[in-house]
């Protein structure tokens, strides 16, 4: 009886009943967009960089000793808003070191020394899944701050994304500005849970969404 029907009215047919059966996929959620923050006064200007500015933020080129604090392994990808992957795109972070000292000439407000053995600062790009990482160090609060970490991203077309990253359920979150500033999905979408590897390292996963 079927095969009598014009294929068209079938086909119209078979799609509501597998749309209702759950068969069909709805087409994907938006995913949250990653809450875009201020650059803050310490992204490190050119001058105040080091030569070594890659994704391995705990090992400077030319020195022995690997940065003060505990090693964290970040990775993760950029996304579209639709949830498709941003290949070539630019990643920054920077993060002060254990001392609370950043890599910036005007970051005189610490007494501590800043550690010579963190980079501060690092750069990568996005591969073809729009996947990136970086080795750095678990962050550390400065005199009115909760942790964080500061990233911003550019994609080839020009736009842009800064933000900063923090540490779920930190107990310091809820006494920052910036974090509070936040509503709760956005404090949630800009968050990591890092978690110990089999080697003593941490690990956190953290997918931008521009
Ligand atoms: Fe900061």
């Amino acid at each position: 009886m079927a095969a009598s029907l014009p294929r068209r009215t079938l086909l119209r047919i078979l799609g509501s009943a597998g749309a209702f059966l759950g068969l069909v996929r709805p087409a994907a959620a938006a995913l949250f967009p990653t809450p875009p923050q201020s650059t803050g006064p310490f992204y490190p200007p050119p001058a105040d960089r080091l030569t070594d500015t890659d994704w391995d933020l705990v090992k400077v080129a030319g020195r022995v000793r690997a940065a003060g604090s505990e090693v964290m392994h970040l990775s993760g990808r950029v996304l579209g808003g639709d949830g498709a992957p941003i290949a070539g795109a630019l990643i920054e972070i920077w993060q002060c070191d254990a001392n609370g000292r950043y890599l910036h000439s005007g970051d005189v407000s610490q007494t501590r020394p800043r550690d010579p053995d963190f980079q501060g600062y690092g750069v990568t790009r996005t591969e073809a899944q729009g996947r990136y990482r970086f080795r750095t160090i678990l962050p550390v609060e400065y005199p009115g701050r909760t942790p964080h970490i500061h990233a911003r991203i550019q994609r080839a077309d020009g736009s842009e994304l800064i933000t900063q990253i923090y540490l779920k359920d930190h107990p310091l979150n809820q006494r920052d500005f910036l974090f509070r500033r936040l509503g709760g999905a956005a404090q949630a979408a800009a968050s990591i849970t890092p978690a110990r590897r089999d080697d003593g390292d941490l690990e956190a996963g953290f997918d931008f969404v521009i």
